[in-house]
């Protein structure tokens, strides 16, 4: 049994005080958005609270799924980099980032340099494009997709890019001949409905790789809700899940949660079973759901 915990858009906060020439770019739009709508959804101690419950469970690893921060302001990451080490070392804990963590053009090399450890692939390099880079642990093989660049302002939208679907169709066969269960890490949804300032822009793109080559779990972040959806595989659904923003206070419209997987079986014969935890009305955290993702196609017996 492989226990995987899947939390994400922890939008960390207090947001430190930017410096006037720090906000002469879409950060200005974000800076006001963030005090105009934003920061009541986040709370720092809803976010503690979290993070002693998830590590107050047995987990194996734990998915960060983007949004580390808001704004990209240079005194954000520092805040970052001490939550993912809160969280564990980088052997135990993988990252994707998320528009809000890429939010200027040279917020890239900035969270590379800051979170890089947290990022990349078994054999990685922050050197040139480390994206879609493999994590291999356990029977669970961890594929992370970047979808974060920088957008013009009120945008929120992400793209895989025609280079890392590429490189995840190969990546894709050869890690089920291996024999992994393989779990695909990707801040932007690549299914379901949503504004389009805030779509995958190549959602169709990619979910045609997921047709033609399959995975058994897609998790996400970004629209700061629950969500269970699924994609077509080349066997049958691949089920793509969300989670909401981890530091929503418990009187939010949707408060903070996060998933535990547990990953059972071989290939062929996969099992999974899905745990959330969350707030309660109460402020408590307790177990909010549990089911099976086993009916899908993880059943399926692999192609030959
Ligand atoms: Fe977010």
């Amino acid at each position: 049994m492989f226990v995987l915990a899947h939390l994400s858009d922890p939008h960390l906060s207090p947001l430190p005080s930017p410096g006037i020439g720090e906000l002469m770019s879409k950060r200005l739009v974000g800076y006001i958005n963030w005090y105009l709508r934003r920061s009541p959804h986040h709370d720092p101690r809803a976010l503690d609270k979290i993070v002693r419950d998830l590590q107050a469970q047995q987990t194996d690893h734990i998915a960060v799924l983007g949004d580390l921060i808001n704004i990209s302001l240079p005194a954000e990451y520092p805040m970052g980099r001490a939550l993912l080490i809160r969280l564990g070392s980088p052997e135990n804990v993988t990252l994707v980032p998320g528009n809000h963590d890429a939010y200027v053009r040279t917020a890239r090399e900035t969270y590379l340099s800051a979170w890089g450890e947290y990022l990349l692939g078994d054999r990685g390099t922050t050197q040139g494009n480390p994206f879609p880079f493999v994590r291999k642990r356990g029977k669970v093989a961890l594929i992370g997709l970047s979808t974060a660049l920088p957008t013009l302002p009120f945008l929120a939208t992400g793209t895989v890019g025609k280079a890392q679907l590429d490189r995840l169709a190969g990546l894709l066969p050869a890690l089920e001949r291996e024999g992994f269960f393989r779990v695909v890490l990707i801040h932007h949804p690549p299914a379901g409905k949503r504004k389009p300032h805030k779509i995958l822009t190549d959602a169709a793109a990619f979910r045609a790789v997921i047709a033609a080559h399959g995975a058994e779990l897609i998790l996400h972040g970004h629209d700061h809700r629950q969500s269970h959806l699924a994609i077509a595989g080349p066997r049958g659904e691949v089920p793509v899940l969300g989670v909401p923003s981890a530091s929503a206070p418990p009187a939010d419209e949707r408060p903070a949660a996060y998933n535990l997987y547990r990953v059972g079986g071989a290939p062929g014969t996969w099992t999974c079973e899905l745990e959330t935890r969350g707030f309660r009305p109460d402020g408590t955290i307790a177990t909010l759901a549990r089911s099976s993702l086993s009916e899908a196609g993880l059943s399926a017996a692999p192609a030959r």
